[in-house]
């Protein structure tokens, strides 16, 4: 052994004792008041252990009792900048300690310098080491307490939602209402001038008319609150609960397409699927049909005002790795930049009375950016038509985190 260490070796076991007491004596002076008003044992404690931990890395290069105690001092989650500020300073008591002993001692300056260097490689190491742990941990607790900013937004999100839907709801139903009762008031008048005998035909076509005025816009109206609800319902149900499966991604949209059939048959318009290159990926299928569903309705409720026929095209595509391009691209009347800004608002619509509840696009913004991992871009202009331009990760690298959810009751 180098004879620099050979005496470091000595000193370290005759002067233990002295080391501590003079290393814990250099933290209470030093330290901060919360640090020195400590149990004095406490702080003797620490010394000490820093004094094993660089014995057995000095000595046998053995860091795992350094790992052991920047363990054991970072895991105090109550307070771990305190933690490490008082692991750092058990480091430089140990040195400061060192310095004083061998003043004392009047070792050749050659050798002193030598074993001072010596632990300062070893403090530093430790110090870096604690440094990285440090942060590593902080980085945890950030990424928890991100986690858990974005739980609480979604569910101020969904709480928005709530309002907006018993808002919306409120109208349709408050109308079907009134009407119903307006029915059931001509009702009643015909039946009171039937049982007293003086109902006139004259008065029974008349009623009958009100109230199948009536009848019709209560239908109407129900209809219309029915369609927010099942709509809301798209919104609230559970997604992480749909299984990821692999699907060929061109064969599936062409699939979705042809069942979407009875919404578009029986208008002059058309709707194509071109796949470019097909692409096998894992995903929830059922979150796509339901994107693809979306937009295909879109474009044939708002795209197509007039009687020219319009052409809709879903494009599949490859892209970067393992991902897929989806495409959906009509030739109608577009949309002006007023509009284009707030399409994913919830409850936007330009169709409100004529069966629009603005949740669809909405819908389609949280299903491609939340449960499939994705990104969405709409380019339209007026008289230019729309595209929409949907970019799929394969989630199939990534672990499956709705089958590591613990059940739930
Ligand atoms: N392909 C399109 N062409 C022209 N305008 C569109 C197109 N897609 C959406 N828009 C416009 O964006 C608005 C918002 O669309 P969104 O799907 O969110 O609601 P909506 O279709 O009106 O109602 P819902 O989908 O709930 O029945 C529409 O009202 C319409 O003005
Ligand atoms: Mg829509």
């Amino acid at each position: 052994m180098d004879p620099a260490l050979t005496t470091l070796h000595r000193l370290l076991e005759e002067h233990a004792d002295e080391i501590i007491d003079d290393g814990t004596a250099w933290v209470r002076a030093e330290s901060h008041a919360d640090l020195s008003s400590r149990p004095y044992a406490e702080t003797r404690g620490l010394v000490a252990q820093c004094l094993h931990f660089y014995r057995a890395h000095i000595f046998a290069g053995d860091t795992g009792p350094r790992e052991a105690f920047i363990e054991v001092v970072t895991s105090n989650r109550s307070n771990l900048k305190f933690s490490v500020s008082t692991l750092l300073r058990g480091f430089l008591s140990f040195r400061e300690a060192m310095t004083r002993l061998l003043a004392r001692l009047e070792l050749p300056a050659e050798q002193a310098l030598a074993i001072v260097r010596r632990i300062d490689v070893v403090s530093f190491e430790a110090s870096f080491r604690t440094a990285d742990i440090y942060v590593a941990k902080l980085n945890r607790v950030l990424d928890a307490t991100r986690e858990e900013l974005i739980r609480k937004d979604k569910l101020a999100a969904l709480g928005g939602l709530v309002a907006g839907v018993a808002h919306e709801i409120n109208t349709p139903l408050g109308v079907a209402v009134t009407a119903a009762s307006l029915v059931a008031d001509r009702l009643h008048e015909v039946e009171a001038a039937f049982t007293a005998g003086t109902l006139r035909r004259q008065d029974l076509q008349q009623g009958l008319i009100h109230a199948q005025e009536a009848a019709r816009m209560t239908l109407g109206n129900l209809r219309r609150a029915a369609g927010m609800v099942g709509n809301f319902k798209q919104i609230a149900v559970d997604q992480t609960s749909e299984a990821r499966r692999e699907v060929a991604l061109g064969p599936y949209v062409r699939e979705v397409v042809a069942s979407l059939g009875p919404m578009y048959r029986r208008t002059p318009h058309r709707v194509l699927v071109q796949v470019l290159q097909d692409v096998e990926l894992t995903t929830f299928v059922g979150a796509i049909s339901q994107v693809c569903t979306n937009l295909v309705h879109n474009a044939l409720m708002h795209a197509f005002p007039g009687e020219r026929p319009g052409q809709i095209t879903l494009t599949v595509d490859r892209q970067g790795d393992g991902g897929a391009l989806l495409i959906c691209r009509d030739d109608g009347a577009g949309m002006d930049a007023q509009v284009l800004r707030r399409i994913y608002e919830p409850f936007f619509t330009t169709q409100r009375g004529r069966g629009g509840s603005g949740l669809g696009m909405h819908i389609v913004h949280n299903l491609v950016t939340d449960l499939l991992g994705g990104s969405i871009a709409v380019e339209s202009s007026p008289g230019q038509g729309t595209a929409v331009t949907i970019q799929l990760p394969n989630l199939s690298a990534e672990v499956d985190l709705a089958a590591q959810a613990p059940e739930r009751p």
